[in-house]
Order: structure tokens, then C-alpha cells, then sequence
């Protein structure tokens, strides 16, 4: 069983990970700045209340640390706004990370980031650049630091964001040329996460998520 720490854990796809992670057994650090307001009360979990901005926050965080999962977001009001805090997070992480001998990463972006952006079919190319494209070329600069780094990585891209249980049922299309945008549950995508912590199946690759 590993230690796992999520970053960005108080609500989303890091609350789904921290439960879905509690629930497969191990022992979970949920590092948000609302940490402290967490309803969670499995005698496996440490809340964690810090600033992912904040190097000294961050540095105490990883210690002691298997595997971290980044799964920070922005709320959609400040999408419209200069996006920095992707990467801004991942330039403090990534030091903390390799000072600390903690080599696995195992970072939320999403459908569109990085070589996934020709991807995108040409009707949503338009409208995404001016929804998320601020957001998404952040998340590019994130995924580039951590390729960058000594780290193991695995980049988890989910398509678009809908509320539902974990079945298990999803497809992982790990091939450049399968990849597509759909729908899929946070909770499915906190389910190849903590499947990821287990096995490492895609250490070093890129997956999108999909239904
Ligand atoms: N919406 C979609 O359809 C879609 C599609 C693909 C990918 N994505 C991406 O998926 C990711 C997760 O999205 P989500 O909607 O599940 O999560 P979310 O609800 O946006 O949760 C964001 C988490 O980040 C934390 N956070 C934000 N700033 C922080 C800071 N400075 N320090 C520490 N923690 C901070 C928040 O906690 P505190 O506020 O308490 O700090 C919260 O726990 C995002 O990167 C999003 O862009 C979204």
C-alpha cells in the first residue's frame, strides 16, 4: 500500500482519488488550501490545509510521500482571465518532488493538452481555444515541466467533466491516434488513478479518458 498525496483533494477528481484511494487501502494526505474543512474521516487520511503556490507549503507535503496526484483546477469564472496556476504549481512541485526522492507524479491536465491539441475535432477547435485555451496552454507549460524533470510520470487527460459513479467501465486510449474527446465521471477518472498507483501501467505515456 502506498502514501499517497493529493494535491487539490477538497473537491473534484482529488476528492474522488482521496476516497477511492482510502477505499483500495492506502493511506492518503489531501493537500487543498479548504483542507481543514474536509468531511472525510477514514483513519487513513491526513488533511493537509496549503497553498500549492507556497514552495515551504509544498515541501512539507511531499515528505515522507510514494506518489503524488496533482489534480489542481481553476474555477470557470477565471478561465475567461490569464490562467498560471498549473504551472506556477508544477515549477514549485517538481523541485520539491526530486529534493525529496519522491519520483512518481501522477498529473491530471485533460483532453486537448500538449500533442493531444490535434486532437480536437475541427467544429470544438474554435470554441475550445476560447473557453479553456488560456487554461489549456498553462497545462501545456505544466505537462513540459514534468517531461522535463527526472520524474515518473503519467499524465491522466480526461474529456469533459460529468458527475457519476465509478463502474470501471471506460476506455484508456493511450494511442496518439485513438484519441478522442467524450464524456466521462470524475469518479472513473479517480478510478484509473488509483489503479495507476498500484500498477504503473502507463509510467512515462499520456492516456485520455473517455466513456
Ligand atoms: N471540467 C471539465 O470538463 C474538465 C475536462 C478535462 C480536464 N479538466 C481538468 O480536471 C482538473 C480537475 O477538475 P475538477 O473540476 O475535478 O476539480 P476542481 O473542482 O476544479 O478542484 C480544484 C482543486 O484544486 C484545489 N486548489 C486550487 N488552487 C489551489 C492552490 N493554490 N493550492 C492548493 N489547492 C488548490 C482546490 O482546493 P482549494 O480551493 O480548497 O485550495 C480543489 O481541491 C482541472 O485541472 C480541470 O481543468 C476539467
Amino acid at each position: 500500500m502506498a502514501h499517497v498525496l493529493v494535491i487539490g483533494a477538497s473537491q473534484g477528481i482529488g476528492l474522488e482519488t482521496v476516497r477511492a484511494a482510502l477505499a483500495a487501502g492506502h493511506r492518503v494526505r489531501g493537500f487543498a488550501r479548504s483542507a481543514g474543512r474536509m468531511a472525510v474521516t477514514d483513519p487513513g487520511f491526513e488533511p493537509f490545509a496549503g497553498d500549492a503556490l507556497n514552495a515551504a507549503d509544498v515541501a512539507a507535503a511531499v515528505d515522507g510521500i510514494d506518489v503524488v496526484v496533482q489534480a489542481l483546477g481553476v474555477p470557470g469564472k477565471d478561465l475567461l482571465g490569464p490562467v498560471t496556476l498549473f504551472s506556477r504549481a508544477t515549477a514549485v512541485l517538481v523541485p520539491a518532488m526530486e529534493d525529496a526522492g519522491v519520483r512518481r507524479i501522477i498529473a491530471v491536465t485533460g483532453f486537448g493538452t500538449g500533442d493531444s491539441r490535434d486532437a480536437i475535432g475541427l467544429l470544438q477547435r474554435v470554441p475550445f481555444r476560447l473557453v479553456l485555451g488560456r487554461a489549456y496552454d498553462d497545462k501545456d507549460v505544466q505537462e513540459m515541466r514534468i517531461r522535463r524533470s527526472t520524474l515518473d510520470w503519467t499524465f491522466v487527460r480526461p474529456g469533459i467533466l460529468t458527475p457519476g459513479s465509478a463502474t470501471g467501465r471506460y476506455k484508456v486510449l493511450a494511442e496518439p491516434s485513438s484519441w478522442r474527446n467524450g464524456l466521462i465521471p470524475r469518479a472513473e477518472v479517480a478510478h484509473f488513478i488509483v489503479g495507476e498507483i498500484a500498477q504503473q501501467a502507463y509510467r512515462k505515456k499520456a492516456v485520455v479518458l473517455v466513456k
